[in-house]
């Protein structure tokens, strides 16, 4: 089966077609970063305005690069949630108005199910079980993925997502949105030992993250300072300070995720989700896993970050397993997985 996929959960407008052979015919991107960034962070209204300005042609675009037209589409798919109600909305109505004009399947996906799943589209050796730490601007969760549509939740956030704490960070030493590949490029320079910050390791074997104290100490250290300045002891101090936080963050991310690993017994890992892009991360983790002979597995940036290859794979599962919706599907900002 085609599967035609729609993702607008956030503030990017992405469609994606994948084959019959869940090979990735095409998978487009449309970014808000520079309405949204003006704000200094993402404003829903304004993101779901967008979403309705730019699903039609970027799904002409997903159909076009696949060299495919709509009749050539056997299902369509689209997330319904979890993510910001506006935003889902526009792209649960227009996937139902498809489905209903094209007489076709229609596919509610989780959201946070397509970035779990996400290292699969290239990594075809991925199997189940595996632990797979979803950790982007709305969810920091681990989870053990057992088989398809069966995943136990074991840990996740008990305040900020890791993203949105890179995002925060990034606000405070005034270097933009989105903060996570700023303060990565910065911490390249920086030292991670320059500034002592806390882990939130929470109760003895806990699985569960919080980066809020994180955050309130970077915060502490700008103000130790005496703020923030333009000379070149300032550029130091930023780069010390974003990679002392990149670090600390990697720390725990990396800890829970080979303790849920042993605690479970299995041997394959995923990272998945916008903050697995960083280069530091992937590098520490993918060390982690080969000193402890674990199999790491990591989606391309691009599919780590919001898209609608992630979504289309996971719909591709559902239509298999009969698990498809009707026209009375409708968006649900908290859709637990
Ligand atoms: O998965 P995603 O595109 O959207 C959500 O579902 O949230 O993730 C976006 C998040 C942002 O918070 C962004 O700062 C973070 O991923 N991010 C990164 C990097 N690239 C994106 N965080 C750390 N390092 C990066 N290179
Ligand atoms: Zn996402």
């Amino acid at each position: 089966m085609t599967i035609l996929a729609v993702e607008t959960s956030c503030d990017d407008t992405c469609a994606a077609v994948l084959s019959d052979e869940s090979r990735v015919l095409s998978s487009i991107v449309s970014s808000q970063v520079a309405l949204h960034e003006l704000y200094g962070g993402i404003v829903p209204e304004l993101a779901s305005r967008r979403h309705c300005e730019n699903i039609r042609w970027v799904v002409e675009e997903a159909l076009t690069e696949a060299d495919l037209g709509l009749e050539d589409i056997d299902a369509v798919c689209v997330t319904r949630g979890p993510g910001l109600v506006g935003s889902l909305l526009v792209g649960v109505a227009y996937a139902k108005s498809l489905a209903y004009a094209r007489k076709i399947p229609l596919i509610g996906v989780n959201h946070v199910e397509g970035h779990l799943l996400s290292p699969m589209l290239t990594n075809p050796n991925l199997d189940f079980p595996f632990i797979g730490l979803v950790v982007s601007g709305g969810h920091t969760s681990l989870y053990l993925a057992k088989a398809w549509h069966d995943y136990e939740l074991l840990g996740r956030t008990i305040d900020d997502a890791a993203g949105e704490a890179f995002d925060k960070v990034a606000r405070m030493l005034e270097l933009g949105f989105p903060g996570g590949p700023v303060i990565e490029k910065r911490a390249r320079s920086g030292n991670p030992e320059a500034v002592k910050l806390p882990r939130a390791w929470l109760a003895k074997d806990s699985l569960d993250f919080s980066f809020s104290g994180l955050k309130t100490a970077v915060r502490t250290a700008i103000e130790r300072q005496g703020g923030l300045s333009s000379d070149n002891d300032n550029a130091t101090f930023v780069n010390d300070l974003a990679a002392s936080f990149q670090e600390a963050v990697t720390a725990v991310l990396l800890r829970k995720t080979l303790l849920a690993a042993e605690r479970h017994q299995v041997e394959n890992v995923a990272f998945a989700g916008g903050v697995s892009c960083n280069g530091y991360l992937r590098q520490r983790m993918s060390n982690a896993a080969q000193a402890q002979g674990l199999n790491f597995f990591l989606a391309p940036p691009q599919f780590c970050t919001d898209n609608g290859a992630m979504i289309a794979l996971v719909g591709q599962r559902r239509l298999a397993a009969g698990l498809y919706d009707d026209l009375s599907l409708n968006p649900s900002s908290r859709l637990p997985l």
